[in-house]
């Protein structure tokens, strides 16, 4: 008996494309707000509708894939049997596939419901729904049937993140249909915004952090060859983080019609919320006891002990920007496009690059990746661009909210709007350099998992015990 890796590699091969073809929007994004005249004056490449593409491209199909590719390695490998209904894990493959597509083709059409992160419109979301509800009978099926007496961590992480994105999903996106392509959010007014940032900082809690600290609970301590930091720990964080994380969403809503109560009880959240962030991140890389020296000739290594320092900063930075009087300054400015990109590129690019370069050359029958120089060569540039990408945004950030809130003596604005904007154009230039940089790395890594498959052929492990138990 083997464990079923066709639709692990079927995801991890996609993550990687999908991270090009939305890291690659990305830059073109950063390159229209350098110059606008990129444009091209088409209504389908405009800045508007090109940034949802970006977003929903990287979140959604480079980081989607990526979590679906390493859940179901991680639940068969720890569980130690095969995916539960098969078919329904080749469904959960097209299926995400084709929303993917159908995000590409209305999105620049203009098609959106304007929710951020939710912008997709009504058919689309049935089919996220039915793909979603695959997933998790394959997900915990597969648990179900473990053979295994203990459930490893890393699925209780994968398990939250499976469950909460349905519930924020199916509540958040309800609406009334009234064509194939248009539909209205059945909230209306203030609580429209809660809902949705209810849904926004929970996918960021759940998609972007739950999903992926599954990652690193198992591809660190396989990696590093060391057990986990502290397993007593691992417990503790996550139901912390996953308690916390759910109140959070007031503090997108600062200085809003929404109740101030309730902007309180989200910052207050966000700052209780560094204590689960950092005790998960230190359990991370305390992992690396004892193996510190490894980190100078493994570069997987170096990008799954790197994520983790971005994570530590970007859930530092989080609930420092979650106090009133600094979200006061930082809110609408690029400082928050700073900290998006910490997380992004630093936490979640990087735990994703190192858990496909680890899990690759198994799917593929290989002992190591086809180049482990280009993997060093990708880990250094991919730091240089985003150290680039978020000291730019950093600075402009903070530039535009103190020329912002300049007042002369006589309680006139000091600077005009365009001062500002004239102000941030450099960094605008240097974010599109680190964005090419990191984009490059990407399309190295590309390159290397082609010729990985290449000189390999698809295999599917044998599971071990099984065949001694039949014989
Ligand atoms: C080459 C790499 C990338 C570049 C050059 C890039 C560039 C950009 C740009 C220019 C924006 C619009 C900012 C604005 O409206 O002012 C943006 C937004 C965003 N990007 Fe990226 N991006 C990259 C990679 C990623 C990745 C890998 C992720 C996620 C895993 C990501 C997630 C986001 C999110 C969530 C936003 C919305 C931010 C907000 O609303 O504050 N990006 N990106
Ligand atoms: C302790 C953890 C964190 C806290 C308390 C936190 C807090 C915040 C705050 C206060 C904002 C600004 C809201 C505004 O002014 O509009 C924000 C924006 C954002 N953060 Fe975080 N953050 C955390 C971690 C992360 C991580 C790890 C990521 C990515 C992987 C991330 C992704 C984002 C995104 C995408 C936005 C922009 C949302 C938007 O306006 O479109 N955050 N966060």
């Amino acid at each position: 008996m083997t464990y079923n890796y066709k639709v692990v590699r079927q995801f991890s091969v996609m993550a990687v494309v999908w991270g090009v073809v939305g890291m690659l929007v990305g830059v073109w994004i950063a390159a229209q707000l350098a110059w606008p005249q990129l444009n091209l004056d088409i209504p389908w490449l405009t800045y508007s509708r090109l940034r949802p593409l970006h977003t929903n491209a990287v979140i959604f199909a480079f980081g989607g894939s990526a979590l679906f590719a390493t859940s179901y390695f991680v639940v068969q490998r720890t569980c130690q049997v095969p995916l539960f209904a098969p078919k329904l894990a080749a469904f959960s493959f097209w299926g995400w596939q084709l929303v993917i597509v159908a995000a590409a083709v209305t999105l620049p059409l203009g098609l959106s419901t304007t929710k951020e992160y939710a912008e997709l419109e009504w058919p689309i979301d049935v089919l996220i729904a039915l793909v979603w509800v695959a997933y998790a009978i394959v997900f915990f099926g597969t648990i179900a049937r473990r053979r295994t007496p203990h459930i490893y961590v890393a699925n209780w992480f994968f398990g939250a993140y499976v469950i909460t994105i349905a519930v924020l999903h199916i509540v958040n996106s309800a609406a009334l249909p009234v064509t194939w392509t248009k539909s209205y959010s059945v909230y209306a007014g203030v609580q429209d915004a809660m809902v949705q940032w209810w849904y926004g900082h929970n996918a960021v809690g759940f998609f972007l952090t739950a999903g992926f600290l599954g990652m690193m609970y198992y591809f660190i301590p396989k990696q590093a060859g060391r057990p986990v930091y502290s397993y007593r720990l691992s417990i503790v964080h996550f139901w912390a983080l996953i308690f916390t994380y759910m109140w959070a969403g007031p503090h997108h809503l600062h200085y809003t019609a929404l109740p101030d109560w309730a902007q309180s009880i989200g910052m207050i959240f966000s700052l209780i919320l560094l204590a689960p962030s950092w005790g998960g991140m230190i359990n991370g890389i305390m992992t690396l006891s004892g193996a510190w020296h490894k980190l100078r000739e493994d570069p997987i290594l170096k990008f799954l002990v790197v994520s983790l320092s971005f994570y530590g900063m970007s859930t530092f930075e989080g609930p420092m920007m979650s106090i009133k009087t600094v979200n006061a300054l930082s809110h609408y400015t690029d400082w928050t496009v700073g900290h998006v990109h910490s997380g992004a590129l630093g936490w979640v690019g990087f735990i994703t690059m190192g858990s496909i370069y680890y899990l690759l050359p198994r799917l593929f029958g290989r002992t190591q990746m086809h180049s482990v120089r280009l993997i060093e060569a990708h880990f250094w540039v991919a730091t240089i661009g985003v150290v680039l990408y978020i000291a730019a945004m950093w600075i402009a950030g903070v530039t535009q909210g103190l020329m912002w809130r300049a007042t002369n003596p006589d309680g006139t604005l000091t600077y005009a709007f365009v001062e500002s904007l004239k102000a941030t154009y450099p960094y605008y230039y240097i974010r599109v350099l680190g964005g090419l940089l990191y984009l490059t790395g990407m399309v190295v890594m590309l390159c290397n998992c082609l010729m990985t498959i290449r000189g390999g052929k698809a295999i599917d492990a044998a599971i071990p015990g099984v065949a001694v138990a039949h014989a």
